[in-house]
Formats: structure tokens, C-alpha cells, sequence
């Protein structure tokens, strides 16, 4: 016999968007259940990407004292944009007024579980979805089976699927698991993390002859860095020695402080939209509704934004029984997105050597480049983007 509960959203996906709705919809009354496939040790252990723009921090605020972006983060108030030999800071607090935080998102996601299990929300590790049926229902039905084998069936008003990037609830949503716009890219990255002090105070993103490269940092000891990379690299294959060398040699001018590298993994690139972000009363929200590559930094915080956006219409639908906001679901997320996928796509091409550049590419690769550091509108687009658009209701 299956366990059937009964809620009024079901959320497929305890990532960032997951936590963040159910936190947001409990707020306004709105009960919610959590489910999520991983353990809480994995959720909260997977090394994902640390930039989160002034409004997410803004909008973790509402997480109280569980926020620790602001005292275990940092602010960063510019970057440096790396290429011919010179570097170029660009200042995001005298072009916008705004800043962004590096604070990763696995700690973000510690804060989000912290203060949702503090809460007494309903949060299941270790339950897998399989399928959402009656999306074009009132009671939409996830299908579900626990760690332990069970089966469970959450009966709900709305679906939500915020289960990233492989989603099942997409195929409810847009009729197929895949159904999307796509964009593949010829590299990835190679990241690393390893036990240093920083190399630079901000983080400096290089378009070298040898590929690109970023120095991030994570604390006063650990730095988090990456090269461009084959996708079909195997993160084994290199020494340290040659992963120190690699990344060298792409940020010509800055000696980077070396020490033991205690992680590597490749991130590979990837665009994606998908065709459809609701269909009656189920929706996609992150990484289920699409993807950009890391170069600008816009994963989890075009996640919170759609988040805004579904919360908004939810309260809207189901407290007022009013449907227009979740009508417009659709066009008011993707209206943000595919800025975001502008932004995320330009960002990489401008930065990144592809392995079939030809002189003339390169060339006017760095052309564009010199265009945005030299002027005071190029600067601030790029500023404007990185530190995020003013978010729904928020303004
Ligand atoms: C990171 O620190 O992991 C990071 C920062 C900026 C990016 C991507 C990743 O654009």
C-alpha cells in the first residue's frame, strides 16, 4: 500500500528554488512538502558555484538568522576582466550602485535546510519521483518511492518541479523529459579547489591565447579556480604540477599562490531552455526549466528569480483563486531568462579560445573585449547583468 499525503504544493527538488519556494509559501500560509532523490549529506556537500547577485542575498534575508551569506560571504564590488596582457577592473558599485556576494551555493543550501527544518516543514531525503500525473487536473499526483523502498503518492493543488537539470516533472510540464531549446559548447571546466591563500582579492576572469581561465576564491584558506578544458578530459589524468602549470600560464601577470589541490571535477557547458515552464497546475522552476554555463555566474540566482515569480502566482491562485499570474507564469519567467541566457552565452564566447578559432576570431574576440573595457556603457552592461536585474515585486 502506497503512502498517500496531502499538501497543497508538492515541490520535486530540495535545491535552492525547492527550499526557497517552500519557505516563501509557508510564509504566506501555504502548506508545502519537499522531496528530494539525494541524502542531505549529498544536497549539502555538492560543490556548485558561488557568486549569488545583491538581490538573492536580499531575497535570503527573509531566512533570518539561518542567512549566513552576509557574514560567512563576502561582497565583491568589481571584477577584473583579464586579456592581452592587462587586466581591467570593472566597478560594479560606481557603475550600479550594486554589489554580489561569493558565498557558495551548498552553503546557501545549508541555510535553506536549517531554517526549513527549524520551521517543521515537511522535507523527505531519499524519495525519488518517478512521474506527476493530472497536471491538467485540480489534484495533480506525484508518484513517488522512499529510501526504503515505499511507495508514496502526494496528492496536491500544484506541482512544482524544481528538480534540476535531469527533471522528471519536465515531461508533465512540456509533454517530453528533453522537450527544450538547446546550445552545446565545444569546452569545460576544469575546476579546482585547493588549500591557499587567495591569489587575487576579486575575482579575475582571463582570456588568455591558452584558453580561459577564473580565480575565485572560497576563504582565507581554500580557493576555488578553473580552466577551459576538452569536455571529454578526464580530471585524473593531470598531475598537479600540470593543472598549476594550466592555469598559470592563462592569467599571465599574476603569480598564483599554490598549495595542495584537494578536489577536481569538470563542469561541462551547457544552454538550455525548455519549451514549456507550466502546463495547468504543474511548473518548472532552476535548473528543471534550464541551464547556462557558469561563465556568468547566473544558476542559482536566475533559480530564485523564477521562484519570486511562481510564489507570487501561487499565493494568487491559491489563496484568491485568481489565475492570471499563473497564466503568465511562462512569459514573465522566460522574459528574465533568456536575458540571463543572453548574458551567460556572451559572457563565454567572449572569453573562451574555441578549438576551431581562427586568427580573425581571436582577433576580434579581443576587439569586443577592448569595446566593453573602454566603454563606460560597455562596463556598465556588463555590471548590470552580473549584479542581477531589479527581481519581480522587488523593484
Ligand atoms: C565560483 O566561485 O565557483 C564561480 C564564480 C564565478 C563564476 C562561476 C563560478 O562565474
Amino acid at each position: 500500500m502506497p503512502e498517500i499525503v496531502r499538501t497543497r504544493v508538492a515541490i520535486v527538488g530540495a535545491g535552492p528554488a525547492g527550499l526557497l519556494l517552500s519557505h516563501l509559501l509557508a510564509a504566506a500560509g501555504i502548506d508545502s512538502i519537499v522531496i528530494d532523490s539525494r541524502t542531505r549529506e549529498q544536497i549539502e556537500q555538492t560543490i556548485r558555484a558561488g557568486i549569488l547577485e545583491q538581490g538573492t542575498v536580499e531575497v535570503l534575508d527573509a531566512l533570518d538568522e539561518f542567512s549566513r551569506a552576509r557574514t560567512v560571504g563576502h561582497r565583491h564590488d568589481g571584477i577584473e576582466l583579464r586579456f592581452a596582457g592587462a587586466g581591467h577592473r570593472i566597478d560594479f558599485a560606481s557603475l550600479v550602485g550594486r554589489g554580489v556576494w561569493l558565498y557558495p551555493q551548498h552553503e546557501a543550501l545549508k541555510d535553506l535546510i536549517a531554517a526549513r527544518i527549524a520551521a517543521g516543514a515537511d522535507l523527505r531525503f531519499g524519495v525519488t519521483a518517478q512521474r506527476v500525473e493530472g497536471a491538467a487536473s485540480d489534484r495533480p499526483r506525484v508518484f513517488a518511492t522512499g529510501a526504503d523502498g515505499r511507495a508514496l503518492e502526494i496528492d496536491a493543488d500544484f506541482v512544482v518541479g524544481a528538480d534540476g537539470s535531469h527533471s522528471v516533472v519536465r515531461a508533465a510540464v512540456t509533454g517530453s523529459q528533453t522537450g527544450g531549446y538547446f546550445r552545446e559548447y565545444p569546452f569545460a571546466w576544469f575546476g579546482i579547489l585547493c588549500e591557499a591563500p587567495p591569489s587575487a582579492t576579486e575575482l579575475i576572469y582571463s582570456n588568455s591565447p591558452n584558453g580561459f581561465a577564473l580565480i575565485s576564491q572560497r576563504s582565507a584558506t581554500v580557493q576555488r579556480m578553473y580552466f577551459q578544458c576538452d569536455p571529454e578530459v578526464d580530471p585524473e589524468s593531470y598531475t598537479e604540477e600540470q593543472l598549476w602549470h594550466e592555469l598559470q600560464s592563462r592569467v599571465p601577470g599574476t603569480t598564483l599562490n599554490e598549495g595542495p589541490i584537494f578536489q577536481r571535477d569538470v563542469l561541462r557547458f551547457r544552454s538550455f531552455v525548455a519549451h514549456s515552464l507550466r502546463t495547468g497546475r504543474a511548473a518548472l522552476v532552476g535548473d528543471a526549466a534550464h541551464t547556462v554555463p557558469p561563465t556568468g555566474a547566473k544558476g542559482m540566482n536566475l533559480a530564485v528569480a523564477d521562484v519570486l515569480v511562481l510564489e507570487r502566482a501561487l499565493r494568487a491562485l491559491l489563496l484568491e483563486n485568481d489565475e492570471r499570474l499563473i497564466d503568465a507564469y511562462h512569459d514573465t519567467a522566460l522574459h528574465r531568462i533568456w536575458k540571463a541566457q543572453h548574458f551567460s552565452w556572451w559572457m563565454t564566447s567572449m572569453l573562451h579560445v574555441a578549438p576551431d578559432a581562427s586568427d580573425f576570431d581571436r582577433l576580434r574576440q579581443l576587439g569586443e573585449l577592448q569595446t566593453v573595457v573602454e566603454s563606460e556603457a560597455g562596463r556598465r552592461y556588463l555590471a548590470e547583468a552580473y549584479t542581477g536585474w531589479p527581481l519581480e515585486g522587488r523593484a
